[in-house]
């Protein structure tokens, strides 16, 4: 069965309180109960990760190399900063799909650089908690066209 990691970085894990008005009122638990049921329609097999620490994000990606077939990731504000992060989306080979919640590029320049797009397989931005989903749609699809 195919499996596929959605990996959530820092302060995901306040989804729900965390500026609802910009990032929605659902939890995590909720995003990832969604991400669950889609994938169980897909027949494939989703699991969750969340995590604050840069470190144990990239020993995620690293993992995920032994059991998943792809990856969606929100890097959180790791995007706009981390070189290691890149690197290990680099160094996996498996395909990586880059989410945001919010429309990155319609808020603070400083969220306009992504350095991870460009080892990213593609990206979903702008559409809430949809954009996983979007990006979970894209990416099984994705898979069934390369036979993974
Ligand atoms: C985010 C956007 C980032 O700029 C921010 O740092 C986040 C969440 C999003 O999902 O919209 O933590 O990745």
């Amino acid at each position: 069965m195919t499996a596929i990691m959605v990996l959530h970085g820092p302060n995901l894990n306040l989804l729900g309180k965390r500026e609802p008005e910009i990032y929605g009122n659902l939890t995590l638990v909720e995003i990832n109960e969604r991400l669950v049921k889609l994938g169980r329609e897909l027949q494939i097999e989703v699991r969750c990760i969340q995590s604050n620490h840069e470190g144990e994000l990239i020993d995620a990606l690293q993992e995920a190399r032994t059991w998943a077939q792809g990856v969606i990731l929100n890097a959180g504000g790791y995007t706009h900063t981390s070189v290691a992060i890149r690197d290990a989306i680099s160094a996996i080979i498996i395909p990586v799909v880059e989410v945001h919640l919010s429309n990155v590029d319609a808020r603070e320049e400083f969220r306009h650089t992504s350095v991870i797009s460009a080892v990213c397989r593609g990206k979903v931005t702008g559409f809430g908690w949809r954009s996983y989903m979007l990006a979970l749609q894209g990416l099984a699809e994705l898979l069934e066209e390369n036979g993974e």
